[in-house]
């Protein structure tokens, strides 16, 4: 058995184990993350019955306390079949970690994820778990783009932008995958123990996260399937969808360096430097002192930022409304106490015989520091 990272060792797939008792974790759980599907739980669990004749299985519903009632339907039909269950969640919202829990949450040697909405073809589900045993792959994934796949009735707009992520994807984070952005999957769980401790669990894209994750490249295989359209309920792909997978992204990437907020903040603060420089020049030219000149060019460019920020680094904790000018004085405010220790800082360097732009760096590195703490502690706070 592998080095087990999780602290729970394991024993591999050995079913016959363990004390005589009349249960057997069942060889497969299917996770099912919801969110508003009540009306799909019962055609959905009517397809597994049917799909999976012939495999011992489970079902694990992870609801994200829907609105509209799915826990309480799950719970209805779990007390009629064993193999049913129902995780609920209070004040936790996502589709990654929704995954994670599910799985986290089964004792099956194998597990597989699908959608609520049957929009992913459960009649795959017997072929994946065949070939992953026979091949002893890692994971076997759903693909709409391998030959006999397909997007079904997808728009055209809607073909583009999965392409373009796709292609994204695969330019970041170097997996050879046709489909990444798949919701389907059948992975065994020893795999998943081993990415476990570092997924970001952020987001819709729980299979990029889980390859991005590995500590060893996963062996796979893919599978064609066409996708379905919904009869019941609606997507819940917005922009903050679209937005998670670009973090993600970048959490894989330079996240390994740096925090990928701060990240972006920092680069805030270059375009900052490029704003004041050019609104300082402008009014130099137009005549004004210098004064003047700098004290414009200094609002300007930490307006600019807060903006910014607020669209993009903050993205997630957005200021609407009033909050804007509380969160813009509140801005203000920070930066200026970061420019008074940008200053002060580099002075004290600069005066310990430390060449200039040394300094200067030193200062604005304390300077953006500051920035970006105390902005998120006072700006952009959370509740
Ligand atoms: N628990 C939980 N929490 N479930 C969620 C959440 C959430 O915040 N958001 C969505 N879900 C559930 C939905 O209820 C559904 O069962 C499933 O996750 C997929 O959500 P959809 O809103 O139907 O997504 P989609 O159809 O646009 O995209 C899906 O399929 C694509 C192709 O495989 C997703 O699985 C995408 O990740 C995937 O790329
Ligand atoms: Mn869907």
């Amino acid at each position: 058995m592998d080095a087990d990272p999780t602290g729970i060792a394991l024993p591999a797939t050995d079913r016959s184990a363990g004390p005589a008792s009349a249960y057997q974790a069942p060889e497969l759980t299917v996770v099912i993350p919801t969110f508003n599907e009540r009306d799909n739980v019962d055609p959905l669990l009517a397809k597994l019955r049917t799909a999976l004749a012939g495999i011992e299985w489970e079902a694990i519903f992870v609801d994200d306390d829907s609105p509209d009632g799915t826990a309480a339907r799950v719970i209805e039909r779990a007390r009629t079949d064993s193999r049913i269950r129902c995780l609920r969640r209070i004040d936790r919202r996502g589709l990654s970690s929704a995954c994670i829990d599910g799985v986290l949450a089964s004792a099956a040697p194998y597990f597989a994820v699908i959608d609520a909405d049957m929009q992913h073809d459960e009649t795959l589900l017997p072929d994946m778990l065949r070939q992953i045993r026979a091949d002893g792959l890692d994971i076997v994934i759903g693909s709409r783009y391998v030959a006999g796949g397909g997007t079904g009735e997808w728009s055209g707009h809607r073909i583009a932008i999965s392409r373009f992520a796709n292609a994204l994807s695969r330019l970041v984070t170097r997996v050879r995958l046709t489909d990444p952005m798949s919701g389907f999957f059948l992975m065994r769980r020893e795999a998943f123990d081993r990415a476990a401790p570092s997924l970001s669990g952020q987001g819709f894209k729980i299979l990029l996260d889980l390859f991005a994750s590995s500590p060893k490249p996963l062996t796979f295989a893919e599978l064609p399937y066409t996708f379905r359209s919904r009869t019941f309920g609606e997507s819940k792909l917005d922009a903050q969808v679209v937005w998670d997978f670009l973090m993600l992204l970048l959490d894989k990437t330079v996240g390994r360096f740096v925090p990928v907020r701060f990240a972006l903040f920092a680069a805030v603060g270059g375009i900052g430097v490029l704003v004041h420089l050019a609104v300082l020049a402008a009014s130099l030219a137009i005549g004004f002192g210098f004064a003047v000149s700098q004290t414009t060019a200094m609002l300007v460019s930490m307006t600019g930022n807060f903006l910014l920020n607020n669209l993009i680094t903050f993205r997630d904790r957005r200021l609407k409304g009033r909050a804007v000018i509380r969160g813009l004085l509140s801005f203000y405010l920070v930066c200026s106490v970061g420019a008074v220790a940008n200053v002060g800082v580099a002075t004290m360097i600069y005066e310990g015989d430390v060449i200039w732009w040394a300094a200067g760096i030193a200062g604005a590195v304390v300077g953006a520091v500051w920035n970006y703490a105390a902005s998120t502690i006072f700006t952009w706070r959370t509740r």
